[in-house]
């Protein structure tokens, strides 16, 4: 599973992990916050034994913050760091983290071995398949993912997750199964140990299984395709194992729904609670009753109000 802001917290990863996820990311994480010692930042980092493999996702411009930013991290006894080169977003790219730190390779490689220099646990890179222009930055000519993987060639990192997008068409549209394909085989002739893993936009378990095949990846990062079917690890685990995979009941998804509200509730304050909404929906998504239930789950305030929504439910 991916890092994804707002998404993959501790409640959300031990979902994933119980339905057969081998990693789960956190959400990323600011190495200023970090550096400058934010409490809510170090809360970000609170993990339960059971998510273990966890891997935490760090992002930001200076190459001088992440030696220290990376020490307190693998301090909490996580798996594995993993440093952001993908994210699109003005606040992150726009101060010249995420992709935009694709603009000058010296620094790719620097922040990646000042990382692997602080730090015994494994350290991977996620990144975008290319980028042309940054609003507001100099242009800088066609970035793509082998000037990554050169810059990256003489340091052991532990593994690479490609996003098969460009920084131009951030979240939506197909994969660029050719570009995923030819960057896998190049990162592999450099790197025959690390995993490469491919992530976006894949949507149904036969796909899963196909792009795999088509870009020979070592395993396949999902991100949105989990949203409210946390079961496609297992779904996909077994279509490779055996050819077929069972359909999720309601039962199981309500029980799922419930579980992760009550992780939710004991993970974080109350107040934070009103982040469940939106995984609630797409739970009921499909249902015939979807719409009515939206309006009373887009309310609720506890997990108790979860429960006596759904339980009832045939
Ligand atoms: C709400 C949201 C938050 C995200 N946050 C992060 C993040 O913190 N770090 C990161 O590397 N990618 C982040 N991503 C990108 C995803 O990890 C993933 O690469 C992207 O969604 C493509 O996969 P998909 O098409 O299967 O969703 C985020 C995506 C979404 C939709």
């Amino acid at each position: 599973m991916t890092p994804m802001a707002g998404i993959t917290d501790s409640a959300w990863r031990q979902i994933c992990k119980s339905w057969g996820a081998d990693i789960v990311h956190t959400e990323f994480v600011s190495v200023d916050a970090l550096y400058h010692g934010s409490t809510k930042t170090m809360q970000m980092l609170e993990y339960k034994a059971s998510e273990q493999p966890v891997v935490v996702q760090i992002f930001g411009k200076n190459a001088d913050l992440y030696p220290k930013a990376a020490q307190l991290v693998a301090k909490t006894g996580v798996a594995g760091i993993d440093i952001n080169f993908g994210c699109p977003a003005k606040k992150v790219a726009g101060h010249g983290g995420g992709i935009c730190l694709l603009r000058d390779m010296n620094s790719v490689k620097n922040i990646v071995s000042k990382t692997i220099e602080a730090v015994d646990i494994p350290v991977s890179v996620k990144t975008r398949i290319s980028l042309r222009k940054i609003q507001g930055q100099p242009e800088a000519g066609d970035i793509t993912v082998f000037d990554f993987i050169d810059a990256l060639a003489d340091l052991p990192i532990a593994a690479l997750i490609l996003h098969g997008r460009s920084y131009e068409v951030p979240f939506t549209g197909p994969v660029d199964l050719d570009m995923l394909k030819k960057a896998g085989q190049k990162f592999k002739e450099i790197f025959p140990d690390a995993p490469f893993l491919i992530n976006g936009s894949f949507q149904t378990v036969e796909s899963v299984v196909e792009d795999l095949k088509y870009t020979k990846a070592d395993g396949i990062a999902l991100s949105r395709a989990l949203y409210g079917r946390p079961w496609l690890f297992k779904q996909i685990k077994d279509y490779i194992a055996t050819g077929e995979y069972q359909e999720v009941n309601w039962a199981t998804i309500k029980e799922t729904a419930i579980k992760h509200a009550n992780l939710l509730w004991e993970s974080k304050n109350d107040r934070a609670f009103v982040e469940m909404r939106k995984h609630l929906l797409f739970y009921v998504k499909g249902r015939p009753d979807a719409t009515e239930l939206r309006k009373q789950l887009v309310r609720v305030e506890n997990p108790d109000d979860v429960a006596k929504i759904l339980k009832p439910l045939k």
